[in-house]
């Protein structure tokens, strides 16, 4: 599941389809249709399908239509790539302990948004990618996978943001190899 531009979501795919990581990406569920993860899903050969938020008068319509599009494959995980809206319970309950969550913080720091420009402005000397299992929290489950990195002050925001999505991308591979060997 993917709002954006879905640079994590293509690191995984491809990671699937080499035999790197031991799964079938089944679907994307995305919630905007012009984010850039459908062009990438498009080229990758993987089926999409978009719950338009902005088409919904209530969040609970939203809710429930998204929670009838992942069950519909009958998916053993659910993997979330910067996926902007918070599930509800209910979602959450359907698919307990099979949700999995990139964050890139070194959690339980900075949970929630911005977490990469927090840790750029309080002038932290060491930031990280974690994944985790999803729960009623935000960013508080159990974590996978942790991984730090140097702020390397010498250089700018743009860089640092670059390191941490290559790292990102490393992680949530090894990450997902931990857990379907
Ligand atoms: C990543 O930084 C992830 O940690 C956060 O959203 C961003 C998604 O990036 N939750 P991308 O769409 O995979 O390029």
């Amino acid at each position: 599941m993917a709002s954006g531009n879905g640079s994590n979501f293509e690191a995984i795919v491809k990671a699937c389809h080499c035999g790197q990581i031991n799964a079938q990406p089944v679907k994307l569920i995305g919630d905007k249709p012009k984010a850039f993860v459908f062009e990438r899903a498009k080229t990758l050969g993987v089926d999409s399908e978009c719950i338009d938020y902005q088409s919904f008068t209530y969040r609970s319509e939203f809710e429930d239509q998204l929670l009838r599009a992942c069950k519909k494959d009958g998916p053993d995980y659910i993997v979330l790539a910067g996926f902007m809206k918070i599930l509800p319970v209910q979602f959450i309950h359907n698919f307990k302990d099979k949700i999995i969550n990139i964050h890139p913080s070194l959690l339980p720091k900075y949970p929630g948004t911005k977490a990469i420009e927090k840790a750029w402005a309080n002038d932290d000397s060491v930031s990280g990618v974690t994944v985790h299992y999803v729960d009623e929290g935000v960013d508080t489950g159990k974590i996978i996978l942790q991984k730090s990195l140097e702020i390397d002050r010498t250089k700018t925001f743009e860089d640092f943001c670059q390191q941490m999505h290559a790292l990102e991308h490393q992680v949530y591979i090894e990450a997902l190899q931990k857990i379907l060997k």
